[in-house]
């Protein structure tokens, strides 16, 4: 199984967080699969991670929003399908009917990655042009002057 990887930065401090415990929590569920960990535990630590994937979520389609994201609705179609999926695997689980495999382990490790990679990462090219128009914004207000400038 994969080893540990860290998230890369998104540029906004409290998704850089979340996403540091969403892979903090999928370590754990690596871990308890692999050490062969009772059916108690494994739905504790699924659970918190479909817990702490929706919060995130929410947290995270809120400021996709405010910043008025192109892409949000494509964003939030690829949020919508990890929370099916693992409703569907808490529930296939509960139900006796499939356990936590290095398989499933292996997608939510994947698809975890990709999309912080992929589709989070966006948010920091986002975040940076903001900051930047904010900073030219504030030049303009103060009334800076090039000291290039003759007239
Ligand atoms: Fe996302
Ligand atoms: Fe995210």
């Amino acid at each position: 199984m994969r080893e540990r990887i860290y998230p890369v930065s998104v540029g906004h401090s409290d998704l850089d967080d979340d996403h540091r415990r969403l892979y903090g929590i999928a370590d754990r569920l690596r871990g308890a699969i692999t050490r062969g960990a009772d059916d108690d535990i494994l739905g504790t630590v699924l659970s918190d991670l479909a817990d702490y994937t929706t919060y995130h979520f929410e947290r995270e389609e809120f400021t996709l929003m405010r910043l008025d994201f192109a892409e949000y609705e494509r964003h939030r179609q690829e949020h919508l399908a990890l929370i099916d999926r693992l409703a569907a695997l808490i529930l296939k689980f509960e139900r006796k009917v499939e356990t936590v495999s290095a398989e499933t382990m292996s997608f939510i490790d994947d698809w975890l990655h990709r999309h912080v990679e992929d589709y989070d990462r966006c948010l920091a090219v986002l975040l940076e042009r903001q900051r930047q128009a904010q900073h030219a914004q504030a030049t303009l207000a103060t009334g800076y002057r090039s000291p290039d400038r003759k007239d």
